[in-house]
């Protein structure tokens, strides 16, 4: 049978549905019970049948299962959806099977059977991380082996109301030729695992791994299969976790979990704002504070600049946490707007903590942190800087100000300084009792202030 034009396979027992051929079926675990349902080439039965008014289509809201990490549930857009799969890709070691066990030991304790489908470590080491962990639900089952059909077939059988697969590259999915984790092992083996998780009408966690360059490993069409792709991201150096939705077809994008990684796992940070923020009594020229939104999330940022004179021709820049191009752009509309010039000087900015950020809201703090170092003053503290910086050296208004206005203030922070654009009545003495805020309309006037 050509690869492009795939049969559907029927059990004449239970209705399950796949389109990967299985001796046993995955669901009520009969063997030789999948029959194909459509002939190649055949039109299928519904070739004829109406659209439909999509207002009279009946919905109801998916009931969520809670993941019992609030976090989690975050980014989720509110907890695991019935039938709807999700994939969450991370680097080797970074954490995943911790968060998952985490999950599916919470899961087990609220009274729904979990079961931990491990394709990579054996049963034992599951076990003992489990222990470190400190899950010990009755309802957390464990399944530790590489064969996918047998071990889906536990999800019927074991009456699981939430299954996570740990990893698809780590199982054999029948009837494909290859070692598992080549590009047909890992649709075939995704496809079954969707396949169950829709017809079973649970929700399904797999686990993908990444290339080198941050791509979800194996074929490209594993993000369209799934509802949901989740990355899980760290830096070496530090024990923090963050988790994002890449594609979330049960909710928005928007919305960042931040954990720490301990010795009994992973823990969930509240207070994420000040994170990258190193509370500093004494002012350094060169450093300057902005809010920066990560997806919803306000962070506060700390920008840090150094200017060296060089006696080379070609003076260097260096960036780190924000683009090189922006940072230089900067510069040059900072000499030819503000009138500081910076020709003679080797440039480096820093965002410290290892944030990057794309937010154009932190060009007039990039601006007036340079222009500090430059001058060799430091800035006034307790003081941020919210606006992009247009060619023309004008100070233009950013995204949700209000939410990162509100953030700053709860923060401690003291006085913001915005565009003079931004728009509304909205901040009257009365909405920021604890804080100054100052419009400015172009770069001298910020630094007019300052100087
Ligand atoms: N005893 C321990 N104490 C503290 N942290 C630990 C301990 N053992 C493991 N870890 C942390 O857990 C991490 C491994 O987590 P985990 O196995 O969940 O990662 P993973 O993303 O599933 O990795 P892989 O891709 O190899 O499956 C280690 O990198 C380490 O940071
Ligand atoms: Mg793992």
């Amino acid at each position: 049978m050509a690869k492009e034009d795939p049969v559907r396979y029927v059990c004449v027992n239970c209705g399950f549905s796949t389109v990967t051929r299985t001796g046993k079926c995955p669901l009520c675990g009969q063997w030789g019970t999948l029959e194909a349902a459509e002939p190649a080439g055949a039109r299928s039965d519904k070739y004829g049948a109406k659209a439909e008014v999509v207002s009279s289509v009946s919905v109801t809201p998916p009931k969520r299962l809670s993941s019992g990490i609030h976090e989690v549930d975050r980014v989720l857009g509110g907890g695991l959806v019935p039938g709807g799969v999700v994939l969450i890709g991370g680097q080797p070691g970074i954490g995943k099977s911790t968060l998952l066990l985490q999950v599916g030991g919470q899961v087990a304790s609220r009274g729904t059977s979990a079961l931990y489908i491990s394709g990579e470590e054996s049963a034992a080491q599951v076990a003992l991380r489990a222990a470190r962990l400190g899950v010990s639900s009755e309802k957390l089952l464990l399944y530790c082996g590489g064969d996918l059909e047998d071990a889906l077939s536990n999800v019927r059988s074991q009456n699981a109301g939430l299954f996570i697969l740990d990893s698809v590259q780590a199982v054999r999915a029948p009837n494909e030729t290859g070692w598992p984790g080549t590009p047909n092992q890992v649709r075939a083996a995704a496809q079954l695992a969707v396949d169950v998780a829709r017809a079973a009408n649970v929700p399904a966690v797999l686990v993908g791994h990444i290339t080198k360059d941050g791509r979800l490993a194996g074929p490209m069409l594993l993000e369209h299969m799934v509802d949901t792709v989740l990355t899980f991201s760290g830096e070496g150096y530090s024990s923090h976790r963050m988790l994002r939705a890449m594609k979330n077809r049960y909710g928005n994008t928007d919305e960042l979990g931040i954990f720490e990684m301990r010795e009994n796992g992973l823990a969930a940070v509240e207070d994420k704002s000040g994170l990258y923020w190193n509370r500093s009594d004494t002012a350094v020229p060169g450093v300057a504070m902005t809010i920066a939104l990560e997806g919803s999330t306000p962070l506060v940022a700390e920008i840090q600049t150094l200017a060296s004179p060089t006696a080379f021709p070609y003076p260097k820049r260096t960036s780190r946490g924000m683009d090189l191009n922006r940072f230089q752009l900067l510069a040059a509309v900072l000499e030819k707007r503000a009138g500081i010039p910076c020709g003679g000087c080797d440039l480096y900015l820093n965002v410290a903590g290892g944030l990057s950020i794309q937010d154009p809201s932190a060009d007039l703090a990039a601006c007036v942190s340079l222009a500090s170092a430059l001058k060799d003053k430091p800035l006034r503290s307790e003081c941020c800087y919210l606006g992009e910086v247009g060619l023309a050296g004008e100070v233009r208004p950013v995204t949700r100000v209000m939410a990162r206005l509100k953030e700053a203030e709860r923060l401690g922070l003291k006085r913001a300084v915005v565009s003079g654009k931004e728009r509304g009545e909205f901040w009257g003495p009365k909405e920021f009792t604890g804080m100054k805020i100052q419009r400015v309309d172009n770069l001298s006037e910020a630094l007019s202030d300052v100087f």
